[in-house]
């Protein structure tokens, strides 16, 4: 399948259109921004590592029952995904307070929560993604209320799965960003990425952080930390 115009340039992809009206190709880049875009650098290697990475998951979690938008890998950094429409909320799951959390709620990071979290925020730069309720959401006519609905229930799952993936590679999956699109045809699919960029992952033994708080926090160790999930996934 061939890369035919662009349609989209985001902060760390490409979306490329194909001859096939149903399908796009994603590429990433090793570019990486945050603070609310403040904050540009490169991360040597990223774009691979991020796209291998979000592909395999994305297959483990197709074999348990939830639908994605993967179709077939390319080559490193390229993808052939299905094309959706994207619901403009990020789906944000916690098993352990960190990052706003802590922030907002002024407890320190590493509380290991009885229950995961679900949250929204409304992707939407120009307001810099606010927090969002359900409610408001569905007033907004970001999605339907049943959409919410499913989205939380496959949030949940995906956490469950993946939960479980992650600690026996010696790694708390501690929190993660989730996109949901819809197909043609409006079913809901697992869209975006799952990588170091949108999960925060420590070290099951020594809590040593191996995702983008490297970056975002200038810690330090970035490339490093992406090449040791690398690793823990695919051995090499
Ligand atoms: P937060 O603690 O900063 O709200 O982040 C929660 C999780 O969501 C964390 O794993 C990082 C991920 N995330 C993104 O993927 N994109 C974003 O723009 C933000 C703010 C967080
Ligand atoms: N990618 C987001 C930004 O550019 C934030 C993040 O991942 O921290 O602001």
């Amino acid at each position: 399948m061939e890369k035919m115009e662009q349609l989209y340039e985001g902060k760390a992809k490409r979306v490329y259109a194909t001859a096939d009206a149903e399908k796009v190709i994603v590429s990433y880049k090793d570019d990486a921004t945050a603070l609310d875009g403040l904050k540009k650098g490169t991360i040597a290697g990223k774009g691979a590592i991020n796209n291998r990475m979000s592909n395999y998951l994305m297959q483990i979690l197709e074999k348990q029952g939830v639908k994605t938008h993967f179709v077939e890998e390319l080559n490193d950094r390229e993808t052939v995904v299905k094309k959706v429409s994207i619901v403009p909320l990020e789906v944000i799951i916690r098993n352990i307070s960190a990052g706003s959390f802590a922030k907002r709620y002024g407890v320190e990071e590493g509380i290991v929560f009885d229950e995961p979290t679900v949250e929204f925020s409304y992707k939407n730069d120009d307001l810099h993604d606010p927090l969002i309720n359900s409610y408001h959401a569905i007033a907004l006519k970001l999605a339907t209320k049943e959409e919410i609905e499913e989205i939380k229930a496959m949030a949940f799952k995906v956490n469950e799965v993946l939960k479980e993936y992650f600690i026996n590679l010696g790694v708390k999956l501690v929190d993660f960003k989730l996109e949901f699109g819809r197909l043609s045809d409006k079913t809901l699919v697992l869209a975006d990425e799952i990588s170091p960029d949108t999960c925060r992952f420590w070290d099951a033994e020594t809590n040593e952080k191996l995702d983008k708080d490297r970056f975002r926090r200038d810690m330090g160790g970035v490339e490093d930390a992406y090449k040791e999930m690398m690793h823990r996934v695919f051995g090499e």
